[in-house]
This record gives C-alpha cells, sequence and structure tokens, in this order.
C-alpha cells in the first residue's frame, strides 16, 4: 500500500438545499478519491456539514425548534444524496460533533496561549430588530444593509487572529509553491487580494447576539467564528490533537477541493491560521467554477436551483457523474442543461460505450455460445495499433488525473473506446464468421474486443463505478471492481478465455428527445381537400403505390465517416450495401459526429442518380427524421444485415 492520500470538500451549510454546485464538488472528490484507491493509494476522503452560525439559527428559530434537534433533522438530506450518487467518503462530519469541537477549542487555546488572539473593542452599528452588528463600511446610507431600518452605534469587544502578520510570508509562500493554489488563475486572483494591506481577523461573536457556535474557551461569553469552527474540520477529523500519530498520517491533505467563491477563507484565512498553530498548509487547494442551468445563474428566486436527485430520477447516477467531469474543464465555469446532458448520453455513452459492449458480446453470444474465445493466431496490424492505444492510456491518464484534468482524462479513454468500435468495423466479424477458414482470426478480434472492454471498464470505473461494475458482470468476470488495482489490471491479457459472458440490460438506453410542440383543435381533424369524397382524405401530393416502389430502400452499415472540408454541414460516409459499398455525401454533420456515426445501420435510398456536392460524389442518399434543431438516423431495430430490401 502506498502513502496515504487525503482529499476534502468543502463542509456545506447544513440549512442549504443540496444542489449540483454541491454535487459537483463532491462528484470530483469522490473520482479522485477511487482513483487514488486504485492505484494503490491509501485514501482518506471527508466530505460533511457545517452547522453553527448565524443562519442556521434564524432557520431552527423560524421553525420553533431547537438548532441542534433543526440540524439533526436537516444532515440527511445531504446524507441521502451522497448514498444516491455513490460517494466513497471515509468519514463525514458533522461540526456539532464533540470529536471536532475539542479540537476547535484545543486550537484557540494554543492560539491565545501563543498570543496568537488577543481582544479589542471597535465601534460599529447595531440593527436591534435585526439583532446583527455592522461596521460602519456596510450601511447602505446609514441605514442596516439588510433590513433599510435605522441603527444604533455601540462600542463591542471581539477576539481577534493576528492574520496580518503573516501577510508577507504567505505571499512568498505562494509565490514559492506555484501548485499551491490552483488552476493559475485562482492563485493569482489571490495575490492580487494580498497587494492590499491584510487585517487581522474577528474570530468570535458575543453569545449575547449569536448564541449557536462553539464557545471559546477562554471566554464564556464568546462563540467561535462560523469559518474559523469550519475551517478547522480539515484537521480535527484526521486526528490533530487527539491522536497526532494518526494526524501525520494524513496531514498535509493532498486536494482540498472548492469552488471559487470561497478562495479567500480557505487560501488566506486557513493558510495563515495553520502557519499560526505551526502545521503545514495543504499541498493543493484548487477552486473549481460555478455551474449555471439552462444559461441561467440558479437562485432560490428564479426558482431554477437544480436538484441532484431529479437529475439521477431523470438520467441516472453515472450519467450524471460522466456529465458533471466531462462537460467541462475542472476550474472553469459550466452550464447544465438537458440538451447537453441528452448529447453526451446518445452520443458518448449509447453510441460509443454502450453499444462497443453490447456489439462485442452479441457476437460472442452467437459466434461462440456466449464463451470468451482465445485469441488465436498472430496479431494483425489493427491488433497492435489497438494494443498501441491502450498502452499509452495509463501514462496519458495518470498525467490528467494529476492535474484534476478529468475531462482530459476522459477523452483520452474515449479516443480508446473510438479505435475500438473502427476496429471492429475494420476486422467486420460478421464477415469473418461467414468463413470457416477465417475462425481463427474471428476469435482473436473478440478476444480483443472483450480484453479491450475489460480494461476500459477500470479507467471510467472512477467516473462511473456502477457502470464499470455492469461491465465486469457482464463480461462474466468473477470479483468485485471495487478491488481492482489499475496498473496490474491494464495489462493485456488478463481477461481469462473461457469465461461465460452474461450480456444483461442495456447500459445506456438513448434518450429520444420530446419535442413539446402545440397542437391546436383545427390541427386535430384535416381540412376537407380537394377531390375528397367523404372517407380518406385525397390530396394532389399522394402517390399510387407503383411510384413508392420505383423507390429502392436498402439497409446500410457506415464503415467510416469524415468531414467535408470547407462545409459545416456535410459528412462524407463510406457505407456497406453488402454486396457493395457506396460514398454518401450526408447533411448531418451539426448532429452528428463522425466517429459516432461508425456501425451505425441506416435507411439507404440506393437507386438515386449520382450527384455531386461540394465536389464530392454521392451515390445515393440516407434517410433521416428532422424537427427544428433535431435530426434521428433512421434505421432497423433489430439487427439487419447490410444490403436488406426496405419493404
Ligand atoms: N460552509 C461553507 C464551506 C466551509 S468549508 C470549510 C460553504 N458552504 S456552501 O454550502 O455554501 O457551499 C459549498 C460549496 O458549494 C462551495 O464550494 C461553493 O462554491 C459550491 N457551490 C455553490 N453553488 C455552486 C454552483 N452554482 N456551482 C458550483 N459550485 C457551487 O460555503
Amino acid at each position: 500500500m502506498k502513502k496515504g492520500r487525503y482529499i476534502t470538500t468543502p463542509i456545506y451549510y447544513v440549512n442549504d438545499v443540496p444542489h449540483i454546485g454541491h454535487a459537483y464538488t463532491t462528484v470530483a472528490a469522490d473520482v479522485i478519491a477511487r482513483y487514488g484507491r486504485m492505484c494503490g493509494y491509501e485514501v482518506f476522503f471527508l466530505t460533511g456539514t457545517d452547522e453553527h452560525g448565524q443562519k442556521v439559527q434564524e432557520a431552527a428559530a423560524r421553525q420553533g425548534r431547537p438548532p441542534q434537534a433543526y440540524v439533526d433533522g436537516m444532515v440527511g438530506r445531504f446524507q441521502d444524496l451522497w448514498k444516491a450518487l455513490n460517494i466513497s467518503n471515509d468519514d463525514f462530519i458533522r461540526t456539532t460533533e464533540a470529536r471536532h469541537i475539542r479540537v476547535v477549542q484545543g486550537a484557540l487555546d494554543l492560539l491565545y496561549k501563543k498570543g496568537e488572539i488577543y481582544l479589542d473593542s471597535y465601534e460599529g452599528w447595531y440593527c436591534l430588530p435585526d439583532e446583527r452588528f455592522w461596521m460602519e463600511k456596510d450601511l447602505k446610507e446609514g441605514k442596516c444593509p439588510d433590513c433599510g431600518r435605522a441603527v444604533e452605534q455601540i462600542t463591542e469587544s471581539n477576539y481577534f487572529f493576528r492574520m496580518s502578520k503573516y501577510q508577507e510570508w504567505l505571499i512568498e509562500y505562494i509565490k514559492a509553491h506555484p501548485d499551491y493554489i490552483q488552476p493559475s488563475v485562482r492563485r493569482n486572483e489571490v495575490l492580487g487580494f494580498l497587494q492590499k494591506p491584510l487585517g487581522d481577523l474577528c474570530i468570535s461573536r458575543p453569545k449575547a447576539r449569536l448564541s449557536w457556535g462553539i464557545p471559546l474557551p477562554f471566554d464564556e461569553n464568546y462563540v467561535t467564528y462560523v469559518w474559523f469552527d469550519a475551517l478547522v474540520n480539515y484537521i480535527s477529523i484526521p486526528g490533530y490533537l487527539a491522536d497526532m500519530d494518526r494526524f501525520r498520517k494524513w496531514w498535509p491533505a493532498d486536494f482540498h477541493l472548492i469552488g471559487k467563491d470561497i478562495l479567500t477563507t480557505h487560501s488566506v484565512y486557513w493558510s495563515t491560521m495553520l502557519r499560526a498553530l505551526d502545521i503545514e498548509p495543504p499541498k493543493t487547494i484548487f477552486a473549481h467554477g460555478w455551474w449555471t442551468v439552462e444559461g441561467e445563474k440558479m437562485s432560490k428566486s428564479r426558482g431554477n436551483v437544480m436538484n441532484p436527485m431529479d437529475v439521477i430520477r431523470e438520467f441516472g447516477v453515472d450519467p450524471f457523474r460522466y456529465f458533471l467531469l466531462r462537460e467541462v474543464t475542472f476550474g472553469l465555469d459550466g452550464d447544465f442543461s438537458t440538451d447537453a446532458m441528452v448529447r453526451r448520453i446518445n452520443g458518448d455513452l449509447a453510441n460509443d460505450i454502450g453499444n462497443l459492449l453490447s456489439r462485442t458480446l452479441s457476437m460472442i453470444e452467437k459466434y461462440y455460445d456466449g464463451i470468451i474465445p482465445a485469441a488465436q493466431g498472430a496479431e494483425a496490424s489493427q491488433d497492435t495499433a489497438l494494443r498501441k492505444g491502450v498502452d499509452g492510456l495509463s501514462e496519458k491518464v495518470g498525467l490528467f488525473m494529476e492535474r484534476l484534468e478529468f475531462n482530459k482524462a476522459l477523452s483520452a479513454v474515449w479516443e480508446v473506446i473510438t479505435l475500438a468500435n473502427r476496429y471492429i468495423d475494420e476486422s467486420a466479424p460478421w464477415t469473418l464468421a461467414k468463413d470457416d477458414s477465417k475462425r481463427t482470426r474471428l476469435s482473436a478480434v473478440l478476444y480483443n474486443s472483450a480484453e479491450l472492454l475489460r480494461i476500459i471498464s477500470l479507467y471510467i470505473y472512477p467516473y462511473m463505478p456502477e457502470t464499470a461494475g455492469e461491465m465486469w458482470g457482464q463480461l462474466g468476470i468473477k470479483g468485485d471492481i471495487t478491488a481492482a488495482h489499475l496498473q496490474e489490471g491494464c495489462r493485456w491479457s488478463g481477461l481469462k478465455p473461457g469465461l461465460r459472458i452474461k450480456k444483461g440490460k442495456v447500459l445506456f438506453p438513448r434518450i429520444e428527445k420530446i419535442e413539446k410542440t402545440e397542437v391546436r383543435d383545427q390541427e386535430l381533424t384535416p381540412p376537407l381537400l380537394k377531390g375528397e369524397k367523404g372517407g380518406l382524405p385525397v390530396s394532389d401530393d399522394t402517390i399510387a403505390i407503383e411510384d413508392f416502389a420505383k423507390i429502392k430502400l436498402r439497409i446500410g452499415k457506415i464503415v467510416t465517416a469524415e468531414g467535408v472540408p470547407g462545409s459545416k454541414k456535410l459528412l462524407k460516409l463510406q457505407v456497406d450495401l453488402g454486396d457493395e459499398k457506396r460514398q454518401v455525401v450526408a447533411g448531418i454533420a451539426a448532429h452528428y459526429r463522425p466517429e459516432e456515426l461508425i456501425g451505425k445501420s441506416i435507411v439507404v435510398v440506393a437507386n438515386l442518380k449520382p450527384a455531386k456536392l461540394m465536389g464530392i460524389e454521392s451515390q445515393g442518399m440516407i434517410l433521416a427524421a428532422g424537427t427544428e434543431g433535431t435530426l434521428s438516423l433512421i434505421g432497423p431495430d433489430k439487427d439487419m444485415s447490410p444490403g436488406a430490401v426496405v419493404k
């Protein structure tokens, strides 16, 4: 077992309704944790809830409940969500737990004794109805910025942490450790912030104003400021002050994942707090971007707060996890939309990986009675290309994962999935199966395809654990994928020939987009048409059956697809019609990526006069259904050999 890896998420305000922003950080941390375990690291993955403070106290009061009873009733929403999302956290911290409170008080005590915390009095403004204290700069036209009512001047005493003392040290530390705050745009933001003089941090609240907090150990009239309390969770749970051996095993944390809005509290407050406690800073604080929903900022007032449970119900856990990390670069902002989600599901998941598994298993079932054959015969050049693709993957993915470039890691895996689909198309096992002398080659192609699927399942496991487990099950592999080791598992030929496959459910059913069209009354009854004699309407554009019979429609299989230089709309396809190959130029580039077309069965108008489009000959036409904005290729709903006649 390699050294430990310690990964944290922010602890979420317990009174918040969990939304996709919370799910995002936690899924990202889960991917790092699962990947780490697979690479042989001992992992400690911590998440939890932030349960003290003004807002919680107010929310509890509104419900007429004691704060502790209120938070006990709220925490389940987060815990249930993490269960539903398959989050593999090793612990869950609630800041109201004794194990945390003891350490917060211990740390405060240490700092107080070292002179790092001092009492100071200052003047400010108090809003009596709101029971809130404001500094002069916070006021709006001299009134309470929250409720607009008059405020009265009071003198208050509070405890301060000597944060300003560490300003120079922090600047130097950030400069000397380029990986400390990531991505670099956030690092620059912090360095910019640190150009202005840093004040000391007020770390207490008078009990008279706020009682729901951790009492200061050296003054019972105060509770701890909620951020000072919350940040300490990162050290209290791995054992700081309570079990120093355990603490040294995990600290410094490898990654604190946070959102960009809580950058200052982490990079400035937390770093200086640790410094004052003589504790090494974490290795990396990584601030990710924010999600909007259908182009709009999520907010309660807009009513568009996206509940992850709803997304899971509609699209499934793994597609959601995949989408979050595939759709945008970790660190940048992203937009969550149903269209984008459906595109990913139908393209990357159903067409690419789902199709690869189902076609491979169908052929093993058909040609080898469901038993994975041994790869016999010498390696062909196509096999070598496939192997090369797989061999290069481990290093690429490893590098991307170190930098938290999840979308790049996934694209590298998808390149190999595309390679594998092409490998099957080009090797054409269905043709090999027709010729007894090609049995050896057939066994090699099917073994290699199944072996590649096994290896792919390991790479996608951190992102889509359920799917990866399902793939193992369907490939007939015994054992638990959660115990798999990536490096060992990825060695080629790990798959045992002779396993009985268990072709099961489709991994990712395609989602047909439901167009919401308004049907007006008059559209339901067709108007009387010229020539109509009661009965069925006959319009001028009807054709006789003999006319229809002139059109020869056949099933074709797309073998290759590529863009047409200079055109955004056209794709050039080579289509297998059984006894011949056709080149067809189709205007579908806005709706399909070339790689997702390979292997698709479609309907071809086979007796159309050839025509030239952008100088390229098109020998036929393919059929598709379209409404505004969507287009769907028409194809058979069962396996059909290329060339089959459409009647
Ligand atoms: N309790 C503090 C954190 C204390 S950590 C010692 C807190 N909690 S929070 O519940 O408000 O926010 C938690 C995280 O959710 C933050 O990292 C924040 O960036 C993230 N997000 C909130 N809305 C978000 C989006 N719309 N998109 C992505 N993440 C967002 O802050």
